[in-house]
C-alpha cells in the first residue's frame, strides 16, 4: 500500500473560493439549448418551455454562473434575432457548428431561465463577424433601465427591468483560425480595448474576460497572452484559460497525469500576467477566468448532416476515468483559488456534458457527481495544502499519486478535502496531522470509485458509477487516518 500525506495550517491560506469557479457553459450548439434546456413541446416542460427535470438536476449541481450563448456560436451571432416575438425570428445558418439556429430561444428566454436555475448570466459578445457598436449596444438593452432606444426596446419584449449582467466575454477563442473573424493578437488586443471601453462607459459596473488562448497547445500561446493583454490592460478585469484533454490512446495513467499540465498551464497564464503588470507598472492584477474546461474526446469523429437543426453533437458519454480526471481538475482549479476566479466546466447539457437528456427523461453522467459534491461542499477558503505522496512518470513530469486539496469554511466550522487516488493497482493511506482543529471528527466521507474505469451511466442504468460511502476513515490522537482504494475520488468532510 501506498502512503501519501497531506500538511496544513489553518493560518496558511491561498484565498477565499469565488463560489464563481463552479460555472458552466450553455452554448446554442447541438442539443444544449434545444431539447437539453428548452423543449416546448415536452410533456416535461414548465410554461416557459424549460425542462423541469433539467432545471431540478442543474440546482442540485448550485451553479453559480453559467456562460452564454458561445462558444464559436457567438462570433457569428446577431442577439437582436432571439428577442422579441418568436413568430418574427429569422432562422439563420449557423457557420460555426453547420446547423440552422432557429432563434426560438435568445437571451431573455436564457435570463428567464438562469432565474429558474439558480444562476446567474456570463454573456460573451460577437467581436467575430460584429465589432464595438454591437458590444456597445447589447450592454444597453441588457443593462440600461429606460430612455434610450436599445433599453426600450427590451422594455417593448415585456422586459421592465434591466437584466443586470456583471460579467461579460469579449468574444471567444479569437487566436483558433476556425473561429469566425478570427484575428491576430495585435488585432483583438486593440477591438477588445475599444469594445471594453465602451462597454463599460455604458455601464461602469460590469468586469470583462479578454480572450487568451484557446489552448496551450496554440503556437501562439504565451505571445498572444502578451500582446492581447498589452493592448487591453487597462480596460479588462479576466484573462480566459480553454483547455480539454482526451484519452485516445487509451493511456490511463498518462491521462489522468492531466492534471499537472493544467497546473503549468494555469501557472504560466499567471507569470504572462504579472509580466505585462511588472512592464506596464499597474496596481491591478489580472484574474483568470478558466472558462471552458473539461474531457472532451469521445465524440470526436461523429459526422452531422449539414444544415440541420439540433442534431446530437459532441455528445461525449462519460466514463469512470473521466470522472477522476475531472475531480483532478476541479482540484487543480482550487489550487490556484486566489488568481482563477472564474471557471465554467463546459457545457452543461447533452453538448460535453455532466447531464443528458431523451424525450423521456434526464439522467447524471460520471463527471456529474465530482462536480456536484465539490460545488456543494468546496465553499470557503483554500488552505495551503502540502501533498507529500509518491509519483510516477508521466509525459508531463512526475505526476502525484494524490491530488488534493483542504477547504476550511469558518461558518460552518468545516474542514473538508477532497482527493483524488490515481494509482490504478493500490490503494493509499492518506494521513494528515490535524491538532490545530481540535474536536473535529469525520462528519461524512463519500467516494466515488469502480473497478472498471471505462464504465459509463446510461438512462437505462443512470447509477452504474456513483457516490458511496467511505469506510475506515478514523482520527487518531488528532491525526486522520483514511484509506483511498486504487482508483477513487474522495471528500472527507470533518466538524464538530
Ligand atoms: O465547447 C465547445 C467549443 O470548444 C466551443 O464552442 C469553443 O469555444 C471551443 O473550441
Amino acid at each position: 500500500m501506498k502512503k501519501a500525506t497531506i500538511c496544513i495550517d489553518k493560518n496558511f491560506e491561498v484565498s477565499d473560493i469565488d463560489k464563481r469557479i463552479y460555472g458552466s457553459f450553455i452554448e446554442h450548439l447541438g442539443r444544449a439549448v434545444y431539447e437539453g434546456i428548452y423543449q416546448p413541446d415536452s410533456p416535461l416542460a414548465d410554461e416557459s418551455g424549460f425542462r423541469k427535470d433539467v432545471l431540478k438536476l442543474i440546482q442540485q449541481l448550485n451553479v453559480p454562473i453559467v456562460r452564454y450563448p458561445g462558444g464559436n456560436f457567438v462570433s457569428g451571432y446577431h442577439w437582436e434575432d432571439g428577442v422579441g416575438e418568436k413568430q418574427k425570428r429569422p432562422e439563420k445558418l449557423d457557420l460555426a457548428w453547420e446547423v440552422i439556429e432557429t432563434n426560438q430561444f435568445g437571451l431573455n428566454e436564457f435570463m428567464d431561465w438562469a432565474k429558474k436555475a439558480n444562476t446567474s448570466a456570463m454573456m460573451a459578445v460577437n467581436l467575430g463577424t460584429r465589432g464595438i457598436e454591437d458590444a456597445k449596444n447589447i450592454i444597453e438593452y441588457c443593462n440600461i433601465k429606460g430612455g434610450s432606444y436599445y433599453s426600450d426596446l427590451r422594455k417593448s419584449h415585456g422586459y421592465q427591468d434591466p437584466h443586470n449582467i456583471k460579467l461579460w466575454c469579449l468574444g471567444n477563442e479569437m487566436d483558433g483560425p476556425w473561429q469566425m473573424g478570427h484575428k491576430t493578437a495585435a488585432e483583438y488586443g486593440r477591438t477588445a480595448a475599444e469594445a471594453g471601453r465602451l462597454m463599460k462607459m455604458v455601464d461602469p459596473t460590469i468586469e470583462l474576460v479578454a480572450c487568451g488562448s484557446s489552448s496551450l497547445m496554440m503556437d501562439t500561446f504565451g505571445t498572444w497572452e502578451d500582446t492581447v493583454l498589452s493592448e487591453c490592460y487597462d480596460q479588462v478585469d479576466y484573462l480566459s484559460l480553454h483547455q480539454y484533454y482526451g484519452n485516445q490512446e487509451n493511456n490511463t495513467p498518462e491521462f489522468l497525469a492531466n492534471t499537472v499540465a493544467m497546473d503549468k498551464f494555469i501557472t504560466s497564464v499567471i507569470s504572462i500576467c504579472d509580466a505585462v503588470k511588472a512592464k506596464q507598472r499597474k496596481k491591478k492584477s489580472i484574474h483568470l477566468s478558466f472558462d471552458e474546461w473539461n474531457v472532451w474526446y469521445h465524440s470526436n469523429d461523429q459526422k452531422i448532416e449539414r444544415w440541420c437543426k439540433a442534431p446530437h453533437q459532441l455528445e461525449d458519454i462519460y466514463n469512470f476515468e473521466d470522472a477522476l480526471l475531472v475531480a483532478g481538475m476541479m482540484i487543480t482549479l482550487l489550487r490556484h483559488a486566489d488568481r482563477v476566479k472564474v471557471a465554467c466546466l463546459a457545457q452543461l447539457v447533452n453538448v460535453i456534458a455532466p447531464i443528458m437528456t431523451s424525450d423521456t427523461g434526464a439522467w447524471k453522467q460520471t463527471i456529474y457527481y465530482p462536480f456536484e459534491l465539490i460545488s456543494n461542499y468546496g465553499r470557503g477558503t483554500v488552505l495551503q495544502t502540502v501533498v507529500q505522496s509518491p509519483v510516477y512518470e508521466s509525459k508531463q513530469g512526475d505526476a502525484p499519486y494524490l491530488d488534493a486539496v483542504c477547504i476550511r469554511n469558518k461558518e460552518k466550522e468545516e474542514l473538508v478535502i477532497f482527493a483524488v487516488n490515481k494509482d490504478l493497482e493500490d490503494s493509499m493511506e492518506l494521513t494528515c496531522d490535524l491538532r490545530q482543529f481540535e474536536g473535529y471528527q469525520i462528519k461524512e466521507h463519500l467516494t466515488l470509485t469502480n473497478p472498471d474505469l471505462k464504465a459509463v451511466n446510461t438512462q437505462e442504468n443512470p447509477d452504474t458509477v456513483s457516490l458511496s460511502t467511505g469506510t475506515g476513515a478514523k482520527i487518531e490522537n488528532g491525526v486522520l487516518h483514511a484509506l483511498l482504494c486504487d482508483k477513487s475520488f474522495h471528500m472527507i468532510r470533518l466538524g464538530k
